[in-house]
């Protein structure tokens, strides 16, 4: 008997074409010119990556295998060589490009930066000399643990230009978990700054680095290189510690790319696991490069005179693709900011974006639910009417949620690209192109072009439309992750071995759960280990929450399983409030009742816990792992380094 697939229990019925002026001039037009692209990508995946590489990358020497497939190991482009520094930044050198804006940087206190692409190219060339006289060489592992300011993507894209291999770890992240990495990856050299700011405070950089190498437990790193940015005074050890601004005024700013084979490792980035200790997903040069370039262009619609600004942090995988290298490779103008929205400046994106007239913005659902509770009047205050694109990633968006962005920040006007994707996948992988294709609040909506995503069972046979099941994709694409560091078998067993192959063919397994609908569209449900089992009926997360979140009192909601001897597991839902609304128990009933009434009653919940918060890593990712341990009443266990705020935890516990 193969294990029940999940049940889909939400509809949302709501469509929304795109407008004719935006498809006019976008850059793919209409949904007929998504299925061509589609099919083609279908039929001959290999010829379609490859003309792509041809014509929108510039290689030092062309490849002569374009896919090397045995699986789950994959080759791209196979003896090509490549430089993806050289690919942002040189070879706009030569064109009008030269002279625009690459990255528009605004810091938290209100200073600001633009760098042109040569002024970009200039610093990026004194940084790798800098890393060569440190000793850094050709695949040697650097750390970058950076606040968001220009010197962070300089400093990755210095890496790659002479090949060394970056691992950033999030600058939010603890000295611990920076020293678990900086030891896993055996970097040899750590770039960090003074300081950062975050929320009107500086953020110790240095000071946690200090501590991470304390007692020599990270022995393999030699050198700590140190950009200025807050100036508080900070211990510097000699021989070890250098700062940047010394170093780049010894060197010089030649510094041509060196041709990297395209398999070459680019960077390693963690990943948490919900247990066991985090993964370093390991992402090469040339297909990566391509990955990030093609998707980047259809998806954002690029046009040149576009701002784009994604507000992640270059800490993880969405900065890697979105802020820096694919908006560079493909000469565009990339908004990179410091802050985040605080006490003292709620309104700030807002801010940002009618100050550098931003076209393309690219948050996350977390940020969304929380504008939506800081209250429509802070963007209504904002001329927002630069705007013409709109896009999500990092969790399923709850469809009121849509809605809201739709209505207050889009004006109606602009589509919003709902991107699903994963560190692993390194690019987006199921997404609306902007100008083609209808969407529905709360769907991804349909593969990109050379993407085959299907919804299986556990025996990796399609499931019928509307029917829950795994996320899983049938062949392998450029932008994929080539193994874990240093653990091959982990990467077998994570990945490619929940669903066997079939007749030979491997599939990826994402690790979601989601369904098809009758149109094609994806709708993800959530990460299959969030799943609730009710009287045998498997539920994910995200249509239980999206019903409690479309009730106008629910700012948040988190759902998790509870053991239950009856029913096997009972749905606990943790509840954050708007402001100005009151818990009570009539609310509890109020919002049971409502759930019932959006899904029906297998998904009542038997109990609500409000929260004045619920706990996140520090990508916004709600933990419901924490949560099912407090509403089972045991001990957390496993990793929780990547938990954005403790007291979030101790809060709960105590309610
Ligand atoms: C979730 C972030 C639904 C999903 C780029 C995935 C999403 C995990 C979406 C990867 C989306 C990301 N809709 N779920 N649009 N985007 N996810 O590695 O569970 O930080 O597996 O990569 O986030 O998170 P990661």
């Amino acid at each position: 008997m193969p294990q029940p697939t999940i049940e889909s229990i939400l509809h949302e019925e709501r469509l929304f074409h795109p407008v004719a002026e935006f498809s006019q001039q976008a850059q793919i037009k209409s949904l007929e010119q998504y299925q061509q692209l589609y099919n083609k990508a279908k039929a001959d995946p290999q010829a379609f990556w490859a003309e792509l590489a041809d014509t929108e990358l510039h290689w030092f020497q062309k490849w002569d295998t374009v896919l090397d497939w045995q699986p789950p190991f994959a080759k791209w482009f196979v003896n090509g060589t490549i430089n993806i520094s050289y690919n942002c930044l040189d070879r706009h050198l030569t064109t009008w490009r030269r002279n625009k804006a690459a990255l528009i940087w605004e810091g938290e206190p209100g200073d600001s930066r633009t760098l042109t692409y040569a002024q970009l190219h200039r610093e990026v060339c004194q940084f790798a000399n800098g890393l060569k006289q440190l000793g850094v060489e050709k695949g040697d592992r650097v750390g970058i643990y950076m606040p968001m300011i220009p010197e962070a993507a300089i400093a990755m894209l210095a890496c790659a230009r002479i090949g060394a291999v970056h691992s950033v770890v999030f600058g939010g992240f603890s000295a611990e978990a920076l020293r678990d990495r900086l030891v896993d990856v055996q970097a040899k050299l750590v770039v960090t700054a003074d300081g950062g700011w975050r929320k009107d405070a500086i953020v110790p950089l240095k000071e946690q680095v200090d501590k991470a190498l304390a007692n020599n437990s990270a022995p393999n790193v030699e050198k700590v290189l140190v950009v200025r940015r807050t100036e508080q005074p900070i211990d510097m050890e000699r021989d070890r510690d250098h700062w940047w601004h010394d170093l780049q005024a010894g060197v010089s700013a030649d510094c041509p790319a060196e041709p990297m084979d395209s398999e070459d490792m680019l960077f390693v980035l963690y990943t948490s696991g919900s247990t066991g200790k985090p993964k370093g997903v390991v992402h090469t040069t040339g297909g990566y490069n391509l990955y990030t370039h093609i998707t980047t262009k259809w998806i954002f619609d690029l046009q040149d005179t576009d701002v784009y600004w994604c507000t992640a942090d270059v800490g993880w995988i969405t900065g890697h693709s979105y802020i820096v290298y694919g908006p560079l490779s493909n000469g565009a103008t990339s908004v990179m900011y410091e802050g985040a929205p605080r006490a003292s400046n709620p309104g700030c994106f807002w801010d940002v974006i009618e100050k550098y007239g931003v076209n393309i913005f690219y948050t996350a659902p977390t940020a969304i639910r929380a504008f939506i509770k800081m209250g429509e009047h802070l963007p209504n205050a904002r001329n927002l009417d630069s705007l013409r694109l709109l896009g999500t990633v990092g969790e399923p968006i709850n469809p009121e949620a849509w809605m809201w962005y739709h209505r207050i920040i889009g004006k109606e006007r602009c589509p919003i690209v709902d991107t699903w994707w994963q560190t692993e996948t390194g690019g987006i992988m199921i997404t609306p192109l902007p100008g083609a294709v209808p969407t529905k609040p709360g769907s991804a909506t349909l593969p990109f072009p050379g993407i085959l995503a299907d919804i299986v069972d556990l025996e990796g046979n399609s499931v019928p439309a509307n029917e829950g099941g795994y996320l899983a994709v049938r062949h392998p694409w450029p932008g994929m992750m080539r193994t874990v560091y240093g653990d091959r078998d982990r990467f077998r067993r994570t990945y490619w071995e929940h669903i066997p192959p079939k007749d030979g063919q491997y599939l990826y397994f994402a690790g979601d759960g989601a369904r098809q609908d009758e149109d094609g569209y994806f709708w993800v449900m959530g990460r299959v280990d969030d799943v609730i089992n009710v009287a045998g009926h498997r539920l994910g997360t995200m249509e239980i929450e999206s019903a409690l979140v479309s009730h106008p009192s629910v700012a948040e909601a988190a759902v998790v399983g509870k053991p239950d001897d009856l029913k096997g597991e009972d749905i606990v839902a943790f509840v954050t409030l708007e402001n100005n609304i009151n818990a009570s128990d009539e609310l509890k009933n109020e919002l049971k009742k409502h759930v019932v009434q959006e899904i029906g009653a297998i998904a009542r919940p038997g109990e609500i816990k409000f929260a004045d918060a619920l706990p996140k890593t520090r990508s916004g990712k709600i933990m419901r792992r924490l949560l099912r341990s407090l509403a089972a009443g045991e001990e957390i266990s496993g990793d929780t380094s990547t938990l954005e705020d403790r007291s979030v935890l101790e809060k709960l516990r105590e309610g």
